[in-house]
């Protein structure tokens, strides 16, 4: 397994474009199996959630090419709803397959998913929106089998706005007859980019950004040339290790609305933030302020992805901040990996209470998911001394380089890949 590793106290500087958002082109893959023919994306990423999501289209029997930063999906050879198990078992998001799969095939063969370990990730909302739109569901043991000669559009009221499961429906209903209303809908922008793509292939989905989507059914869609949003979550983590280093960094091509929570957050801390149009510059000299209470809910609310980040700033912070986590029951893992490094963090139930302190200090730390191994390396860059952080492959699901990237922007940081046995 790789390891990153890092010498800290070097404070971020520079200029960075952000990758396309790994949580928007995910969906937008899936969907690609919903019109017949050679589809393009544009600013995909290379992560290994990508790499897994196009080695399920190519099992599926897609032709799938990632060059550069773009991909080019054949679509036309798809011939079988049955997704392999261990390609399934290896990222949570292929479960929105289950939507197109129906759509196209009349079935969908999947199993429960992978993905973070963090916390249990329930697909019910998933399966009784399929089920709405007319799907009959089989689950053997942790196969699900969804079944529908035709998907019927309906009124689906969501009990909490989960956001793969509103992706999962707006895929499903698309091609159904009639109109599909999703009230109680998740609002993150990724469903609004779902929404622009599969638009710009035909479909009639309106109010995506809304708690209510209104899906007209439409016979067919049609390829489609189409570029991802940038990632919000890789932006948040870049300015969050721009202060916490007390560096200055300038993200250019952003979309600073995506991230208001967020900004708001770090002024409250007391970092420097400018918005000019697509620019968002943060700048920061001083030690940060504690925040009294942060709580990850939905968006437009503060987002669970941008928590163990954050966190570690907060580390930092002159005073006592209290971040409470509500969206995933397990997400507060890197508590432990941040107390070695020297951070005072007491847990209780879902909420950290966090009492800064003047520094931290490298360690070896395990990466125990994706955003807690990314909180980590910024750790690392604000920390006196070397931390190596291990088990780098779950941060490599979501950030193209991680290393490159900070590397551009003065970090010292290397990847150490183990040699092969011959
Ligand atoms: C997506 C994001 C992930 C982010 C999360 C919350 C992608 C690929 N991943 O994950 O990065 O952390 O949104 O912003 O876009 N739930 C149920 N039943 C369901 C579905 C979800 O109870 O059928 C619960 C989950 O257990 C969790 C909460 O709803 O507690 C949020 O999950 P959801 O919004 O579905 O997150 P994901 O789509 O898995």
């Amino acid at each position: 397994m790789d390891k990153l590793v890092i010498e800290g106290g070097k404070p971020l500087s520079g200029t960075i474009v952000i990758q396309g958002a790994k949580n928007a082109a995910l969906p937008i893959l899936a969907a690609s199996l919903l019109a017949e023919g050679t589809i393009t994306i544009d600013s995909v990423p290379h992560l290994l959630d990508i790499d897994v999501m196009l080695n399920i289209l190519r099992e599926l029997g897609c032709r799938a090419e990632h060059t550069g930063d773009t991909v080019v999906l054949d679509t036309t050879s798809a011939h079988t709803s049955h997704v392999p198990e261990t390609l399934m078992k290896q990222m949570r998001s292929s479960i929105f397959l289950m939507g197109p799969l129906l759509s196209r095939f009349g079935e969908a063969e999947v199993y429960l998913p992978g993905g973070c370990a963090i916390g249990e990730r329930k697909i019910d909302l998933h399966l009784q929106g399929l089920q709405a739109l007319g799907a009959e569901i089989e689950e053997i043991g942790n196969r699900i089998i969804c079944r529908a000669e035709k998907l019927q559009g309906a009124d689906i009221h969501l009990t909490f706005p989960s956001v793969g499961a509103t992706e999962n429906i707006m895929m499903a209903a698309v091609l159904a007859e009639g109109r599909t209303t999703l009230s109680n809908a998740a609002r993150e922008p990724e469903i609004q980019d779902l929404q622009r793509f599969l638009n710009a292939m035909g479909a009639k989905i309106m109010g995506a950004g809304t708690d209510t989507i209104t899906i007209e059914g439409v016979k067919q869609l049609t390829p489609c040339r189409y570029k991802v949003i940038p990632d919000r979550i890789v932006a948040g983590t870049i300015m969050v290790a721009a202060a916490a280093t007390r560096g200055g960094v300038t993200l250019q091509q952003t979309h600073p609305a995506h991230l208001s929570s967020l900004i708001h957050v770090l002024r409250r801390a007391g970092v420097q933030i400018v918005v000019d149009g697509d620019i968002i510059k943060v700048g920061s000299v001083a030690r940060p302020k504690a925040v009294e209470r942060i709580v990850t809910s939905p968006y437009p609310a503060f987002p669970t992805d941008l928590q163990s980040q954050v966190m570690v700033l907060l580390t930092l912070a002159d005073g006592v901040s209290i971040m409470k986590e509500t969206i995933f029951e397990g997400r507060l893992k890197h508590v432990d990996e941040l107390s070695r490094m020297g951070a005072d963090i007491r847990v209780d139930l879902n909420a950290a209470f966090i009492k800064g302190v003047p520094r931290l200090y490298g360690a070896t730390v395990e990466a125990t998911d994706l955003r807690a191994g990314a909180a980590l390396v910024i750790a690392g860059l604000a920390a006196q001394g070397r931390t190596v952080v291990e088990q780098v492959h779950h941060i490599d699901r979501g950030y193209d380089k991680i290393e490159s990237m900070l590397s551009r922007l003065g970090a010292n940081i290397s990847r150490y890949s183990p040699v092969p046995n011959n």
